[in-house]
């Protein structure tokens, strides 16, 4: 078996928008409900902090296959005057640019761009939301500096990243069986400035915001079976992991294997749930808003 080469660690999350691209027709799948749920618990908060009226305008910023946009349009009783969804994987806007045609939504604006540089005006939104978006981001503070800059004075930010996504224990585990006297651990992002609730108060904190809450919440990654569950784990992290991406087709095959056998460990079956697997998984979410002194 061949020896890994050498990795080199990633100052950051470096996931370009192509490996998006390709992962946005898997994604929600993928994702089991779970950010559906994260979104949920998201603009419940918005409803206590902040809620949305008739002339609100909201931003759904790396909206993927436009989530945020789906469940305000689906569970939020009152509808804002507008919401702009925006993400810079020409995959995601089809899959949003999809569901707007089919559900003939009007009050939305979906959009190629790139949450670094928005193309929006100052002071445009009264809730700039980014699910599992913003913290991905090569330079989040840029991120965060341009939510800052497009939200109005006294407007709400909403932002959610993941705590426990659960999967690199598997992905460990099934490296270090793989390559038992690897000199290099298997490498694949994270986001250590999102991951606990004080650093993402932090992060908050620094680009301005106040009355900044945040918390660590559940979700479940529901999937119809075990098999099923590891495929699209095994997609993403070939996407996601310059270790994996730098194997030939025969070293990858023998760590699926391995995978197979360890990720099946995460997935517990459903009860009554005819073969369901699921997974818990934890997330923070995080809220905020601009100063209304800062016009
Ligand atoms: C984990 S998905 C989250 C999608 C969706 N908001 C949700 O709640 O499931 C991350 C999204 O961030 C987008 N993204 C990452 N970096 C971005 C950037 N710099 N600008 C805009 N979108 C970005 C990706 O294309 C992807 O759709």
């Amino acid at each position: 078996m061949a020896s890994p080469k050498s990795t080199q660690s990633l100052p950051k999350l470096a996931i370009e928008s192509k490996a998006f691209d390709e992962m946005a027709k898997r994604y929600d799948r993928g994702l089991g409900g779970a950010n559906l749920q994260i979104v949920q618990k998201l603009l419940e908060r918005c409803g206590d902090e902040c809620p949305l009226t008739a002339e609100s305008v909201v931003h759904d910023n790396a909206c993927g296959p436009a989530v945020v946009t789906r469940a305000i349009l689906e569970f939020c009783t009152t509808q804002p005057s507008r919401i702009y969804a925006t993400d810079y994987a020409q995959g995601m806007i089809d899959i949003a640019s999809l569901h707007q045609q089919q559900a003939d939504w009007q009050n939305v604006t979906v959009e190629l761009m790139n949450g670094q540089n928005l193309s929006f005006d100052s002071n445009t939104f009264t809730h700039s939301i980014s699910s599992l978006g913003v913290f991905m981001f090569p330079d989040e503070e840029k991120g965060l500096s341009e939510m800052y800059r497009t939200l109005k004075p006294g407007g709400w930010i909403g932002v959610t990243s993941w705590n426990d996504v659960r999967w690199p224990i598997a992905a460990t585990a099934a490296y270090e069986r793989l390559f038992p006297n690897a000199a290099e651990p298997m490498i694949f992002p994270r986001a250590r400035n999102w991951e606990q609730p004080e650093d993402c108060e932090r992060m908050l904190r620094v680009a301005g915001f106040k009355d900044i809450k945040t918390e660590i919440i559940q979700c479940i990654n529901r999937q119809p079976d075990k098999e099923a569950a590891i495929d699209t784990l095994i997609g993403f992290l070939k996407n996601i992991s310059p270790t994996a991406r730098e194997w030939d087709d025969g070293v990858w095959k023998q760590y699926c294997d391995y995978f197979h056998e360890e990720a099946g460990l995460l997935f517990m079956p459903v009860p009554s749930g005819q073969g369901q697997v699921e997974m818990v998984m934890k997330a923070v979410i995080t809220s905020g808003r601009k100063p209304e002194e800062s016009a």
